[in-house]
């Protein structure tokens, strides 16, 4: 019934610039396009209007079978069908949908985070009548799209990111409960200013640190060291402290950005070859992130390779580390040469992002070393 409502455009679409004005009494879903050209369901004019960007994954996957969560086909249910299955979010949200994509989070690419960034900037930061933006996502690298997000929307609004471990046909799916937390917590005048969030499981966890800590069950979005911003309790949202922003973060535009330049990750290990780095340099990347082991750590032999292409090629290099928690200081890098750059607590996926975003703005050598530089703790 919900999506027959969101598709059915109301005969003489109504497109409102500003407050979507409509009878306060009157309690029947109210289906329009707004001035953005998106559908729009209005249940009450007093709630606060959310717009729900779905780009694919498990929480619109199906399997064959309501016992698998394994197996499945990601990204194959569209967003009407999602909405369908939460029809409570009405209660909390007027809404309008957004289909950026439907695809399995391993197919998300930098083309994609820069439709996704660019659509909330303008359906959202620039509409006064929308309170903040839902992405939901794959969960398998959806730590990035949700660092990505943190780093260009800087409007104050609140940007939840929200996935499933279990596809939407599995018995205790957990796509719908989290869809409906996630639209109370965009919802919540509480959220804004505190940059974009996960939230899944009952917990809302910074962008700026979560990370996905199991490959397989529902509790596996966490920010290791620095714990979780807040959680929902019977669908509401409480938040441990006042908005506040992670040490060292930056807001970056995208405005201008038509494509975010290759940056590869090489994951270090026991006697680590060095043609892995100077095939990473000949196949185009324009700059490189280490996952070192322990505090950003390579062989001397490969150091001295990361020299080479500092110099050679004044390809940048970030060293971050392999392990799940902790930080690279600038002084465990900086002893081998004042170019190497350390990625603080950002860990190899987030440090990648970063260096996209800052070599696509056309940062130099100095100021990419800068910006690291903030989020570690010397
Ligand atoms: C994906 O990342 O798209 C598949 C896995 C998931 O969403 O949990």
């Amino acid at each position: 019934m919900f999506a027959s409502l969101l598709l059915l455009l109301a005969a003489s679409a109504y497109a409102s610039p500003i407050v979507y004005p409509r009878d306060v009494n009157d309690t029947d879903p109210f289906v329009f396009t707004n001035y953005n050209g998106l559908n729009f369901t209005q249940m009450n004019i007093t709630l606060p209007n959310v717009t729900i960007f779905a780009t694919g994954g498990t929480i619109a996957g199906t399997s064959g079978s309501s016992t698998a969560t394994t197996g499945y086909t990601a990204g194959a249910v569209g967003i009407l069908t999602l909405l369908d299955a939460v029809p409570q979010i009405l209660n909390i949200s007027n809404v309008a949908g957004v289909q950026i994509s439907n695809v399995g989070s391993e197919d998300v690419t930098s083309t994609l985070l820069l439709k996704m960034a660019k659509e909330i900037n303008e359906f959202v930061c620039e509409d006064p009548a929308m309170a903040g933006a839902v992405v939901t996502h794959g969960t398998d690298v959806l730590e990035e799209t949700a660092f990505f997000l943190d780093a260009t929307v800087n409007c104050g609004k609140p940007v939840i990111i929200v996935g499933a471990m279990r596809p939407s046909t599995a018995i205790s799916a957990d796509g719908p409960f989290n869809l409906l937390e996630a639209v109370t917590v965009a919802s919540s005048p509480l959220a804004k200013d505190r940059g974009a969030m996960v939230v899944m499981n009952d917990r809302i966890v910074s962008a700026y640190y979560v990370t996905k800590t199991n490959a397989n069950t529902m509790d596996t979005f966490k920010a290791v060291e620095m714990g979780n911003l807040g959680e929902l309790i019977s669908d509401t949202p409480y938040f441990f402290y006042p908005p506040v922003k992670p040490t060292g973060k930056k807001a970056y535009s995208v405005a201008n950005v038509t494509s975010i330049p290759r940056v590869d990750i090489l994951f270090a290990y026991e006697d680590m070859h060095n043609d892995t780095l100077y095939n990473a340099v000949a196949s185009g990347a324009k700059g490189i992130v280490i996952a070192g082991a322990g505090a950003g750590g390579v062989s001397s032999s490969f150091n001295s390779a990361m020299e080479d292409v500092i110099n050679d090629y004044g390809i940048p290099i970030v060293q971050s580390t392999r392990a799940m928690s902790g930080e690279v200081p600038v002084s465990d890098v900086s002893s081998d040469s004042a170019l190497h750059i350390a990625s603080g607590y950002l860990n190899p996926m987030k440090s990648r992002i970063l260096l996209g975003i800052l070599l696509a703005n056309g940062k130099n050598m100095t100021q990419i070393s800068e910006a690291f530089a903030g989020s570690a703790d010397d």
